[in-house]
């Protein structure tokens, strides 16, 4: 495992649907880790909802951003603007967004160099869509370790190796995503070799053993601990389970033990 901290990341999506409950959220999980000093938590709120979050215990990210600085591009919140914020982190490639918005490995990786440029924290999101899935003649085919490893060498095209160690890669099957149904802890320790492997023929091994590795998908507090112990990630991407702050708080405290 990379030798940090643990990053524990709570990606609120789009949640909860009022300030006041986000402020409620923030402040419940703020008060019962302020001591802890083991895990690096980030919170990923709602852009629109970071402002209310400025302080020192809790590091914030941003869930999406777009890749020029600033100009005609109605909507969209630059990375250098979320740097000038204050954030450290932004989740990129997050399957929701490849999926619902049509985000393509290009357009991420554009996101990452903009990312890398204002010197802030990629979490790059990688993951197979389906379980299982079988060829024309019902054969299986390892879809995770095509899909996952195309996925990283398109998104990191064009970035040098010194860049590469402020990159996390979070490894989301999307079929774990809020079904309830975890990856078992095995089949998540084989994702993360893959991804080492896939990063040391991309850049080196010495490169790979630097970049943070996290599990993310229903991840509950009964098996977080299974991720880091067994399956030897350097941290978790959390989302249904960071909108309940008793939930979340559990989780960072159960890493620790
Ligand atoms: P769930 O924890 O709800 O499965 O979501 C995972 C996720 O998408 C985090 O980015």
């Amino acid at each position: 495992m990379n030798n940090n901290k643990l990053l524990i990341v709570a990606n609120w999506k789009c949640n909860p649907a009022t300030q006041k409950e986000a402020e409620h959220l923030f402040v419940s999980v703020k008060k019962e880790i302020k001591k802890i000093d083991e895990v690096e938590t980030v919170i990923c709120p709602p852009s629109i909802y970071l402002s209310l979050f400025k302080q020192k215990v809790i590091q914030l990210g941003a869930q999406n951003c777009f890749w020029e600085d600033k100009g005609a591009y109605t909507g969209e919140i630059s990375s250098s603007m979320i740097k000038d914020f204050g954030c450290k982190y932004i989740i990129v490639g997050h399957s929701e967004r490849r999926g619902y918005f049509n985000e393509t490995d290009d357009e991420i990786n554009k996101k990452i160099k903009s990312i890398l440029k204002n010197r802030l924290k990629p979490i790059f999101c990688v993951g197979e869509k389906d379980r299982d899935s079988f060829d024309s003649e019902g054969k299986l085919i390892n879809e995770m370790s095509f899909i996952v490893s195309e996925q990283i060498e398109k998104g990191l095209i064009g970035i040098s190796q010194s860049k590469i160690q402020d990159i996390a890669i979070a490894y989301e099957p999307v079929w774990a995503i809020g079904t309830g149904v975890p990856c078992l802890p095995d089949d998540a320790m084989k994702a993360a070799l893959l991804i080492k492997k896939t990063l040391t023929g991309l850049y080196s091994r010495e490169i790979a053993e630097r970049v943070k590795i996290l599990y993310g998908g229903s991840v509950i507090s009964q098996n977080a601990i299974d991720y880091i112990k067994e399956a030897n990630m350097d941290g978790l991407l959390i989302g249904g389970a960071s909108l309940n702050a008793s939930e979340f708080v559990k989780i960072i405290k159960r890493v620790i033990i």
